[in-house]
This record gives structure tokens, C-alpha cells and sequence, in this order.
């Protein structure tokens, strides 16, 4: 098999990059759009803008990076959803413009399959395997039981994890994203100072809820006068709240053990999966029930094209394509039924 071009465009990352067919990554590029943080969130539109205005050129550079033209190409991967749809109809249809250009097939990716497969591209996971899928958009416990085929245990039934860390940083005045502050300002605090509540734990299940302890959060905050926390007390509490996450991941990924004994790993994936203390509290957990723990490295934890691309790859192996008429889908379920392989 050829290299496989992948194409992010899925949010606020603009990403492209080219893999060998055994995963091996030729060149790839993330662009980060900070345009953003004057709003506290992602604006859509701008993010649409962004996207057209860079991913040709980044097209182009990872392409010459790799040495290669569009027809050495097996094939052309674009997140074709969930996401915002303006930049899903930028990715894709610039990838079914190459696909058609180049004569090579278009493999339009779940953006959620790709990061539940980056696992296999980084330590060779094997299936069936437990993922805690925890970004900005996305909170949920799925089984990965072949590619194509996933079984949701749980998800969040109010915020998704990175919306609370978000949330919680925009309390303590910090920039956005808000994930990387928290956890930076977390480190010199002190976690048992605020007995902040741990949202179902304990609980039949794997479903997560954090809109409780981000409200825990603002009370404390709302205590103070208007302006800056001293900065100690702004210290405790994102290290209070780190620690009550954490408690809550452990805990329903332990229950997710349980309810998949199949599972042979634990995986986290998505940006949240970058944040330490959660890392080593899944860790914890994965000893305790015996099975092997994976996380992706820091760069591929965040959205890129590396995962793209890999999933691109694992579908071509087992001879699945797209139609070229498929539709960019804001929506779409890791479980839906077109994401199985015929
Ligand atoms: O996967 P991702 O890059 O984009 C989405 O698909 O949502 O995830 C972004 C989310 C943001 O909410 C960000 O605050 C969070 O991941 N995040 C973190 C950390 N780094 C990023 N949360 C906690 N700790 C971190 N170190
Ligand atoms: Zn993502």
C-alpha cells in the first residue's frame, strides 16, 4: 500500500499529514488557531476562515516534506465529522478535490474513530479495548471492539470534561484553552483544600456528569471580592478540581472494567488525555483491574492528522472506501451503523 495524505479540519486545529502504509509518519503539520481566545471559545466562523486560509499551502508543504505528488498517494483521509460543518466542508471537500484530481480514492474519517485508533498506531493495541474518549466536545466510555465497530458504555449527560476544565479556567481568569492552565497552576496547589463533590462516582455505569462540580467551583470563587484570587487560592482550587476529575475518571473507568471484562486495555484519547493527574489515576486503575494502560504522547493527544490518516489507513487495509458523494455530518456517533465495515 501507498501513503495515505490525512486532512484535520474538524475545530480549531488545521492539521495535514502523510503516512506510510505502516504508520510511519512522513511529515505532518498542526496549526493551532489562537484567534479564538479573545472570545473564550471557538467561534465557527473564524474557525471556517482559518481553515481555507491555511490548509492548501499546509497541503502542499507536507506533500513536499514527504517527497511525494498527489499520485503517489494510496489514498485521501478528511474528518468528515462530528465538528463544526464549516470546517468539515472545507477538509473534505479540499480532499475530494484532490482524491478526483489524483485519481486516488477519498476515505472520509469519523474524527472519533481517529482518535480511539491512534492507540494502535502508537503501542499496537489490540482489540477489544476500553477508551475514555475526553476532549472539549466529547466525554464517553466506548469499547473498541474492531475498527468499525464500537460499543458506547457511557458519556457525559451534561458537560464534556474539557468544557468543565474550560469553564473552570475562565473562573480562575485563565486563558483558553483552558485545559494546559488549570493543570499549570493545579501543580502548585493544594488538592485536599476544597472538598469539591465527585459527580456519580459510585455509581451502576460508566455516565459522567460535571456541571455540578464546575457550579461547586464558581461558589467558591463567588466568595471572593470582584478581581484576581490571591494567587495561592487560585492554586487550590484548579488543584482541588483537578483532583475531583481525576477521582471521577478513576472511578467510572473502573465500573467501565467491569462492565467490558473482554478488554484486554485502557485507553484514554482526546485533549484532555494530555492532563497528568488524570493520566496516572487511570494508571492507578489499570493496574488494579490488571490490564495494560495507553496514552498517546502529548502531540497526538490534541486533534491532528497523524490519527487522521491512521484511521485512513486501518480502513484501507480492510478494503473499506467512501463514496465520494458522502456528506460532512456535525453529528455522528462512533456507534451509528455506517460506521461499520461491510
Ligand atoms: O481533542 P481536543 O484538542 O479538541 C476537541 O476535539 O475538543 O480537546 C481540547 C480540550 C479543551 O477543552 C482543553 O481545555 C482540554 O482538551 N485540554 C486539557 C489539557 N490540555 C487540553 N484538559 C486538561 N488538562 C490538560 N493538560
Ligand atoms: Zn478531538
Amino acid at each position: 500500500m501507498r501513503p495515505v495524505l490525512g486532512i484535520e479540519t474538524s475545530c480549531d486545529e488545521t492539521a495535514a499529514a502523510v503516512l506510510a502504509s505502516n504508520g510511519t509518519v512522513l511529515s505532518e503539520l498542526v496549526l493551532s488557531q489562537r484567534d479564538h481566545s479573545a472570545f473564550g471559545g471557538v467561534v465557527p466562523e473564524i474557525a471556517a476562515r482559518a481553515h481555507i486560509a491555511h490548509l492548501p499551502a499546509m497541503v502542499a508543504e507536507v506533500m513536499a516534506k514527504a517527497g511525494l505528488g498527489y499520485g503517489d498517494l494510496e489514498a485521501i483521509a478528511a474528518t468528515s465529522g462530528p465538528g463544526l460543518i464549516g470546517g468539515l466542508i472545507i477538509g473534505s471537500g479540499f480532499a475530494k478535490g484532490v482524491a478526483i484530481a489524483a485519481g486516488r480514492p477519498f476515505i472520509g474519517i469519523n474524527h472519533l474513530e481517529a482518535h480511539a485508533l491512534t492507540a494502535r498506531l502508537t503501542d499496537g493495541v489490540d482489540f477489544p479495548y476500553l477508551l475514555m474518549l475526553v476532549s472539549g466536545g466529547h466525554c464517553q466510555c466506548v469499547l473498541v471492539e474492531a475498527v468499525g465497530r464500537y460499543r458506547r458504555l457511557g458519556g457525559t449527560i451534561d458537560d464534556a470534561v474539557g468544557e468543565a476544565f474550560d469553564k473552570v479556567a475562565k473562573l480562575l481568569g485563565l486563558g483558553w484553552p483552558g485545559g494546559p492552565g488549570v493543570e499549570r497552576l493545579a501543580a502548585s496547589g493544594d488538592p485536599r483544600r476544597h472538598a469539591l463533590p465527585r459527580p456519580l462516582r459510585g455509581r451502576p455505569g460508566c455516565d459522567f456528569s460535571f456541571s455540578g462540580l464546575k457550579t461547586a467551583v464558581a461558589h467558591i470563587v463567588g466568595a471572593y471580592p470582584p478581581g484576581p484570587l490571591p494567587a495561592t487560592d487560585a492554586a487550590d482550587i484548579a488543584a482541588s478540581f483537578q483532583a475531583a476529575v481525576a477521582a471521577v475518571m478513576a472511578d467510572r473507568a473502573a465500573h467501565a472494567l467491569t462492565m467490558a471484562p473482554a478488554a484486554r486495555s485502557l485507553v484514554v484519547a482526546g485533549g484532555v488525555a494530555a492532563n497528568g493527574a488524570i493520566r496516572t489515576a487511570l494508571a492507578g486503575e489499570a493496574a488494579r483491574a490488571g490490564v495494560q494502560f495507553v496514552a498517546p504522547p502529548l502531540r497526538l493527544c490534541g486533534d491532528n492528522a497523524v490519527m487522521v490518516a491512521w484511521a485512513g489507513i486501518e480502513r484501507l487495509r480492510l478494503g473499506a472506501t467512501t463514496p465520494i458523494t458522502q456528506k460532512p455530518r456535525p453529528r455522528w456517533p462512533l456507534d451509528s451503523p455506517e460506521m461499520a465495515i461491510a
